[in-house]
């Protein structure tokens, strides 16, 4: 799929699941094409989320739309193929729950699935340096993972140039992704740094008008 970069990726995290169908075409209706998925376990992240079904359910609501699944779980492995059926189009593991990380990365390729890893704030850049090469995407946290509506790390303008640098070093063409306490106010910034793919979920859908918000968002990308 061809994006013009960069995009906003509303994270259904923070969207009402009282109505959670509505809240996607809304995000859609406001120009939204991609949508993040943060699965969690309250194992490796202190917070359970949601399931397949739940990506299933957003595959539905939304079936044009790009699903991007965010794995915060342990043992991601076990768990690829189960959001391969419900709809994935993209899935992203932590660096920090595979210790066989290349493989990892090659269980998600055999699908035919776009892959990515993604680093936690503490985590240094050069720890995911020998697969930069096999994925499609690096998703640089920008919070501790667990919870939506956190503060963004301001360490995470300097990852996301260092990244950047790299890409063009080595001459790849992965893209970068953040997640985390991206607003209003630092969505600018956060693209300046170098962000291809910004993700945001409580500053779309705690929004009175999730649809207005969105193409706030995306304005000041442009
Ligand atoms: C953290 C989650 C959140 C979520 C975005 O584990 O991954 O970062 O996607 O949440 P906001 O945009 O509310 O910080
Ligand atoms: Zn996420």
């Amino acid at each position: 799929m061809n994006f013009e970069l960069p995009i906003l990726a509303p994270s259904i995290l923070a969207a009402d699941f009282s109505k959670l169908g509505k809240d996607i075409e809304d995000a859609i209706k406001g120009g939204a094409s991609w949508i993040h998925c943060d699965i969690m376990d309250g194992h490796f992240v202190p917070n359970i989320s949601f399931g397949p079904s739940v990506v299933k359910a957003a595959k539905k609501a939304a079936p044009e739309a790009f699903l991007d699944v965010h794995l915060m779980i342990e043992n991601p492995d076990d768990y690829v193929e189960n959001f391969v059926e419900a709809g994935a189009d993209l899935i992203s593991v932590h660096y920090e729950t595979c210790p066989h990380l290349h493989r990892s990365i090659q269980n998600i390729k055999k699908y035919g699935l776009m892959t990515g890893v993604v680093v936690n704030p503490a985590t240094p850049l050069s720890n995911i340096e020998p697969v930069l090469a096999d994925v499609d995407l690096v998703l640089i946290m920008s919070v501790n993972p667990g919870f939506g509506g956190q503060s963004f790390i301001d360490n995470s303008y300097n990852r996301l140039r260092t990244l950047a640098e790299m890409r063009e070093e080595k001459e790849l063409s992965f893209l970068i992704q953040v997640d985390g306490g991206v607003n209003l106010k630092n969505i600018k910034k956060v693209a300046k740094a170098g962000a291809d793919i910004l993700i945001a979920g409580s500053s779309v859908f705690s929004a009175e008008n999730i649809t207005a918000r969105v193409e706030e968002l995306t304005a000041k990308l442009k």
